[in-house]
């Protein structure tokens, strides 16, 4: 672990709002992460911008009659509004069409420009007689070439993550006709030329997940295809030299994440290039974005001379989907994001998507059931009983003054241990990117100290009850701080009921593992941080689902 982060998660397009698929896989993640390296001492920040370029954006605001400007304006506010309510804190949300960005791709595309890696080929590009345009990516649907699946996109094949090099029997997707072929001029990308050295990075990256690599070596070896990086739209980043074409979407957009943070600590005071390149990057990402990730960035990047270093993390997860079935905004089968925090506190949500989201590429399945039996079970009757059984009990007969200890059995040395060890064990996981594991083993901590506290009866005021209060109050400290990076608002309430000093949030990790709470000290006043999942509120949301207007 360096002393230094910047942390990324995949640029949301400014086209609609953020639903629970898009926070689970990567937003959510990334502000766990990022909070929890900064209890490590790390200098982290999170930077983020929305993706404001690409055809389907194009096509929407069109379709809603406003200017792609003003479209992705409001976006822009709308979705940063959305993440700052589930408190996903990024240090800044930019945007990837921001002046910044703009003159950096310009730069980036000269810098490859003249190592050599850009060529300018004349195609023949789908066009559409009926409407009158050039047909890239989204505007034309068809089947992939590799796997066969049906109604994809010409730019990316959703079944099998590939790239189509042409798709088969192209309809246009504005008006469904057959769209016929034109001349046009473009830039590419040689991307065939660094498979060798996407390779050797790949082998030399101890952090990227296996499997993950596994399958993008195996892409690699089956050959890949250079990128057309020109778009014949007015909407983009303009080529440099070029009369109204645009720099494909994921030419630009990824570059963001130099740009966003190259103006974030710049206008910090910090020497941005520096900072970047002494620091550990994590792109979080979800898995649909793979190719993206792994062979178009590391190749960008390398062809510029590793001007700003590759990324040492891309933490890949799978798609959420809801009630067993695949999110899609159109069949209304989603969840915005806002309206689940109009029914249930922000904490709730990041609680039960951390412990439902392994580190793996595997899909993830939000449902209501499940939902309510994580947070009463859990959350509320593991958590949250023993936080407010070991502080209530501590007000109600001692007034909230922690004793003196006098003797210690056997449990009591074995809770101790407990605390001692608790910053490592969890720490571990954590810098695993096991995030899921890591909240396991806070709950299984909190369900040891519920034991340990109806083993030692402390009720009956026999020996041994002032160092039960006195090491349970040093457990619930603990709690709060490790829970912090996860539910940041409960570890924030926990710590004020424990009448400490400051925020959770300054609290260094390491420090869960001492036993602070000293005798003497006064807590704050208890009360239960956390009200029940009613069953019949959950039966109104699925009915709701599906059925939104
Ligand atoms: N907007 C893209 C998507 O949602 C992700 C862009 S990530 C970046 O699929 F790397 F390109 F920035
Ligand atoms: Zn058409």
């Amino acid at each position: 672990m360096r002393d230094k982060a910047i942390i990324t998660s995949a640029l949301p397009y400014s086209n609609g709002e953020i639903h629970l698929g898009h926070v689970a896989s990567t937003y959510l993640p990334a502000d766990v992460t990022t909070r929890f390296l900064r209890q490590k001492g790390v200098e982290a920040y999170y930077i983020c911008a929305s993706d404001d370029y690409g055809t389907p954006i194009l096509i929407q605001s069109e379709k809603e009659g406003k200017s792609p400007e003003e479209y992705v304006a409001y976006w822009n506010k709308r979705d940063f509004e959305d993440f700052s309510a589930f408190n996903i804190a990024f240090d800044l949300f930019y945007k990837t069409s921001s002046k910044e960005n703009i003159a950096f791709v310009q730069s980036v595309f000269k810098k490859l420009q003249d190592a050599g890696h850009i060529y300018e080929s004349e195609i023949i590009q789908f066009y559409c007689n009926n409407d009158k345009k050039f047909l890239p990516d989204r505007y034309v649907i068809g089947t992939c070439p590799y796997c066969k699946a049906e109604d994809q996109y010409s730019d990316l094949c959703e079944k099998c993550g590939r790239v189509p090099e042409e798709i088969e029997n192209p309809h246009c997707s504005i008006c469904g006709q057959t769209p016929v072929k034109e001349k046009t001029k473009h830039y590419f990308f040689k991307l065939k030329n660094f498979s060798e050295q996407l390779n050797k990075y790949l082998d030399n990256a101890p952090y990227l997940q296996k499997d993950v690599k596994k399958y993008v070596q195996n892409w690699i070896k089956s050959g890949l295809i250079d990128w057309d990086i020109t778009r014949d739209i007015s909407w983009g980043v303009p080529i440099p030299g070029s009369q109204g074409q645009v720099f494909y979407g994921w030419f630009d957009n990824h570059l963001a994440y130099i740009s966003s943070a190259l103006k974030f600590l710049n206008d910090k005071g910090i020497d941005g290039k520096e900072f970047w390149n002494s620091a550990d990057v994590y792109h979080f990402i979800g898995k649909d974005i793979v190719y993206h990730h792994y062979l178009f960035l590391p190749a960008m990047r390398i062809g510029i001379g590793e001007e700003y270093k590759l990324p040492d993390y891309i933490p890949t997860r799978g798609h959420l989907t809801l009630q067993s079935k695949k999110i899609s905004k159109s069949r209304n089968w989603y969840i915005g994001l806002k309206e689940f925090l109009k029914y249930y506190p922000t904490d709730y949500l990041r609680f039960y998507l951390i412990v439902i989201n392994p580190y793996s590429q595997d899909d993830i399945n939000f449902d209501w059931d499940e939902f309510a039996t994580k947070i009463n079970s859990e959350l509320i009757g593991n958590l949250g009983n023993f936080v407010n059984r070991a502080l209530g009990f501590t007000k109600k007969s001692f007034g909230g003054k922690i004793p003196t200890v006098e003797e210690t059995d056997q449990l009591d040395k074995d809770a101790q241990e407990k605390i001692q060890n608790f910053s490592q064990e969890v720490s571990i996981l954590m810098e695993q990117n096991h995030l899921d594991r890591a909240l396991k083993k806070i709950l299984e901590f909190s369900a040891h100290f519920n034991q340990y506290f109806q083993h030692k009866e402390p009720w009956k005021n026999g020996k041994g009850t002032n160092t039960c209060v006195y090491l349970s109050a040093n457990a619930v400290r603990s709690i709060a701080i490790a829970l912090y990076p996860f539910i940041p608002e409960s570890a924030q309430k926990i710590w004020i009921q424990l009448g400490m000093e400051g925020n959770v949030s300054e609290q260094s990790w390491d420090s869960m593992s001492k036993l602070s709470i000293k005798d003497g000290h006064t807590l704050g006043i208890p009360s239960p941080l956390f009200v029940k999942v009613e069953e019949s509120d959950i039966e109104k949301h699925k009915k709701k689902l599906g059925n939104k207007n």
